[in-house]
């Protein structure tokens, strides 16, 4: 669903993109991961190529993706490595988006060898909080660079998706927050995890919300970068 002729709005610019989920290991053999597929991430990257950007995309763990043709490609796994790629991406970078789903949490001790199987109960698995990528972005306050946030929400008995993504917007302190509107049932399958298609809206910093209507990943990719083209200077 190509449009005929794409906007070059982008043209030089240097953006940074994490897709897919981040990893944590267990043990040698072992990790503690999440269900991101890592196509928004990618169709984000592939559009801004399209239209003109210089892209690095930083990705995690994803479904079998061929790679965007026409953009730096980092592959990592942990969440520590996509901290350090995407704020080194990010030193000459005018936009930022985390399409990442990161791990929020990482095994407080990672065993050295394959954890055994006894006859006795398991261990219970510690964990310990992880950075806040995109927190770290936001503080370092480059001027002039956009920081976009990703969130996908349910809504629950007193609040609506809207209000969870007004909040998520405010602790985060980024520009742009995408929020994805997950399906009925909370298991992610319906849009926004797994899927080909989501919705949701845009909120800004500066109070506005347009909503994201119900369509492919490289629509809402192409509604994103139009919002983020209208605030680059
Ligand atoms: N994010 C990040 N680093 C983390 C966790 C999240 O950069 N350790 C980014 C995600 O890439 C996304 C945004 O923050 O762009 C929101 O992620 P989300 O998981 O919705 O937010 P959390 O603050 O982790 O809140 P929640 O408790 O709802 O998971
Ligand atoms: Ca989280």
């Amino acid at each position: 669903e190509e449009p005929a002729a794409l906007p070059r709005d982008l043209e030089g610019r240097r953006v940074v993109v994490s897709a897919g989920g981040t990893a944590e290991p267990l043990d040698p053999v072992r990790t503690l991961g999440n269900r991101s597929s890592g196509r928004q991430g990618y169709a984000l990257a592939r559009v801004a190529a399209q239209r003109g950007a210089h892209v690095t995309l930083v990705a995690g763990s994803t479904a079998d993706l061929a790679p965007p043709a026409a953009v730096d490609l980092v592959r990592v796994r942990t969440t520590e490595e996509m901290r350090t790629a995407v704020l080194d991406a990010g030193k000459g970078a005018e936009v930022v988006v985390m399409a990442a789903a990161v791990a929020d949490f990482r095994p407080l001790d990672v065993a050295g060898f394959k954890i055994k199987k006894t006859d006795a109960e398991p261990e219970a698995i510690r964990l310990t909080r992880n950075p806040d990528i995109l927190r770290e972005l936001v503080a370092e306050q480059v001027p002039g660079r956009l920081v976009v946030g990703f969130a996908a929400e349910t809504g629950d008995a007193e609040h609506d998706v809207l209000s969870f993504g007004r909040a998520k917007l405010a602790r985060k302190g980024c520009d742009l927050l995408v929020v994805n509107a997950v399906g009925a049932g909370g298991d992610g399958r319906h849009s926004a995890f797994e899927g080909s298609d989501n919705e949701g809206w845009l909120l800004g910093a500066d109070g506005s919300s347009t909503p994201l209507p119900m369509g492919s990943k490289a629509a809402l990719a192409a509604r994103v970068w139009d919002a983020v083209g209208a605030r680059l200077s």
